[in-house]
Formats: structure tokens, sequence, C-alpha cells
């Protein structure tokens, strides 16, 4: 059995990489500070769950090892400004450092999910392929640039080092996020009938649905030929999937059975990027699942009652919350608790 540690293990993507890994036979080490919860992943003998936080990695940890998945990341941009050191801290040193460190230990394979929005703002008629030059416009997406320069060149004979730049994920995950375009949009216009839309709508976003792009990692996990692979940056989505928001507003109000309005928010946003699937393509590897497959999945299960919204799924307000009450109770707290103390 082939062992995976899976940094951000308890994230959007990881809730649902995971339970793919462990159906496919692989010992799952799931490394995570755990800030939305531990109970998101399943009760399972092959996982190994390890509360740590990413800049505390030790050699250890990468023991008996054969492969990383390195997702930990504060994951998007209004996080990333507000939380700025230790978005440097966690997405850029933290993950170099752990490639070396999965280096060190004897494990073969690393693979590094980063982010399409690291191609920042591009004119309109570009379709950024791998090579194109990067336009990171924000710190997160500068943080993954760091990152994967750093990680790029641990590849060798032994130690195969994939780059994923992945489009904005959607669809259904254990640990939801609805601070993601197509899950935003998704959610108002199926509860409030008022559906989401960025300004100005001409913006170019690539989407993919979060199991296409769990599906990807286990991929490079997999694909024999590491020749084909190591050192190399593979953008992760589907030209299918390659939407200007207002097109993909309206695709997403037509996928849902009730009468929906789009309702404008937000300054015009200055990223754009239309990107270029066909080198993964070229692997064998195909995104399957389309905007509307998300679509339906998440409205059907809000209306069974098993999704809502709460601050969990808001990734910048949960940071904020869970900052606040840290100040609070860590003032309150005695001898290990609150009324009730440890003796
Ligand atoms: N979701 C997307 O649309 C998208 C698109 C492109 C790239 N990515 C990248 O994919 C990765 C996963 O994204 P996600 O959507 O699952 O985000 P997420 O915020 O849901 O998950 C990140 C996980 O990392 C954990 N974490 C954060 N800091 C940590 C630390 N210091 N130590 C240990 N654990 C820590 C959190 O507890 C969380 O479970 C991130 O690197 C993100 O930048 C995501």
């Amino acid at each position: 059995m082939k062992r995976v540690l899976v940094t951000g293990a308890g994230g959007y993507i990881g809730t649902s990489l995971v339970p793919m890994l462990l159906q496919k036979g692989y010992g799952v080490r799931a490394v995570d500070r755990y800030f939305f919860g531990p109970e998101l992943l399943p009760e399972h003998a092959g996982l190994e769950r390890v509360k740590e936080d990413t800049r505390k990695l030790t050699p250890e940890h990468f023991r008996g090892i054969d492969f990383v998945i390195d997702l930990a990341a504060v994951s998007n941009d209004p996080s990333g400004e507000l939380y700025e050191h230790a978005t440097w801290q966690i997405n850029h040193e933290a993950r170099a450092r752990a490639a070396r460190l999965a280096k060190q230990a004897g494990c073969t394979r690393y693979v590094l999910p980063s982010s399409c929005s690291i191609y920042g703002f591009q004119d309109e008629g570009v379709i950024c392929t791998e090579k194109h030059t990067i336009n990171p416009l924000t710190t997160y997406a500068k943080a993954n640039g760091r990152a994967e320069q750093d990680v790029l060149p641990l590849a060798d004979g032994n130690f195969t080092v994939v780059v994923l730049r992945q489009s904005t994920v959607y669809g259904y995950s254990p640990r939801m996020r609805f601070d993601l375009a197509i899950n935003g949009m998704t959610y108002g216009a199926w509860t409030t009938g008022k559906l989401p839309l960025l300004r100005d709508g001409t913006q170019w976003r690539p989407m993919v649905h979060v199991r296409d792009t769990a599906a990807a990692q286990i991929f490079m996990l997999e694909f024999a030929d590491t020749k084909k692979i190591n050192g190399q940056i593979f953008n992760i989505g589907s030209d299918e999937n390659n939407y200007q928001l207002k097109p993909l507003a309206e695709l997403v109000a037509g996928t849902i059975p009730k009468p929906v309005e789009i309702e404008w928010y937000g300054d015009p946003d200055n990223r754009s990027y239309r990107v270029n699937f066909d080198k993964v393509e070229a692997l064998g590897f195909k995104a399957r699942l389309r905007a509307e497959d998300g679509v339906r999945e998440i409205y059907q299960r809000i209306e069974k009652g098993d999704l809502k919204k709460d601050a969990r799924t808001i990734t910048l307000q949960w940071y904020k919350d869970l900052d606040a009450w840290y100040k609070i109770t860590s003032r309150a707290a005695m001898y290990g608790g609150m009324l009730d103390i440890g003796s």
C-alpha cells in the first residue's frame, strides 16, 4: 500500500481528495491545523489524522511516506491580504520546506497544487499556456509563484515534482466554500433568487470541479512515465470550463429551476485570464464535469437540508472569527479552561 501525506487535508479540496485516495487503496496521513474542524474527514482504517501546522513539520512526519500532495495554504486573495505575513510563511516557505523534507525522507513524488490566478490579468485574446509569463497580482498569487520556483528545482531522477495550476474550483465538498464563484452564485440564486455577480462580468476565469482537480492530483501520483511530468507545470481545468463571468452567471441561473435575477456587486475585477489545458490533456487527463453538474449537486444538497452557508464556508470570515475568539478566550481562560478548569 502506497502512503500519501496530504497537507491541508481538512480543507475544501482535501475533504474530497482524501476519500478518493482511501477508496483507491492508498494510506493517507492527513496533516492539517483543522481550522474548519477535524470531523469533515471520514473514519477509515487507512487514514491517520495529524493535527500540525505545516510551518512546524519535521522529518518524522515524512517517514514511511511515498507521495506528498501539499494543499495547505491561506486559500484566497482577501485572506492573503489580511494575513500577509502568514500567507508568505504558509503558502511559500512552508511548502518549499515540505518539498525539501519530502525529498530528504526518500518520498518519490511531490505535487504542489498551485493556482491559475498566477496569470493575473491578461489582454483579451491571450490564452495562457504554462509557458506564458505569469502576472501574479496579489499576495496569494505571488506566494504561489515563489513556491513553484522553489519546489521545481528539487526534481531529479529519484524525486518527481509536479506543479498543478488549478482553475477556480467549484462543486460540493464536505468543507464547503461559498466564497468561490460558482458555489456562491448557486447559493444566492437558489436561496434568495438573487445571483451575486462580480463586476463587470467580462473577466475570464477558468473553472474546475473539485473532484476533477482531486483526480488530477491522483493522476500525477500514478502516471507511469515520470519523465513526462517531472519538473513540469500543468494547468488544470478544461476549455469547456473557460468562462467569462456574465455568461457563466447566465448558465448558473439557467440551471436553477426557479426565477433568478442577477445582482451585481464589487468594483470591476482586475483579474482576467483565459487558460489552455492541452498539456495535461496530452497526457490523457480530462476534467469531465461541467459547471451545471456542480450547480445541481449544490442546490439539491441545500434543498435536502444537508448543506448550509455559515461563517465556516466563507474562508476570510472564518479566519477573522477564529482570531476574534482566540483574543477573547485567551484573556479569560485559566488553568486550561473557563468555568471548569483542569486540576
Ligand atoms: N479552491 C480553489 O478554487 C483553488 C484554486 C486554485 C488553487 N487552490 C489551492 O488549493 C489548495 C487548497 O485549497 P482549498 O480550497 O481546499 O482551501 P481551504 O482553505 O479549504 O483548505 C486549506 C486547508 O489548509 C489548512 N491550513 C491552513 N494553514 C495551515 C497551516 N499553517 N498548517 C496546517 N494546515 C493549514 C486549513 O485548515 C484548511 O483545512 C490551496 O493551496 C489553494 O491555494 C484552490
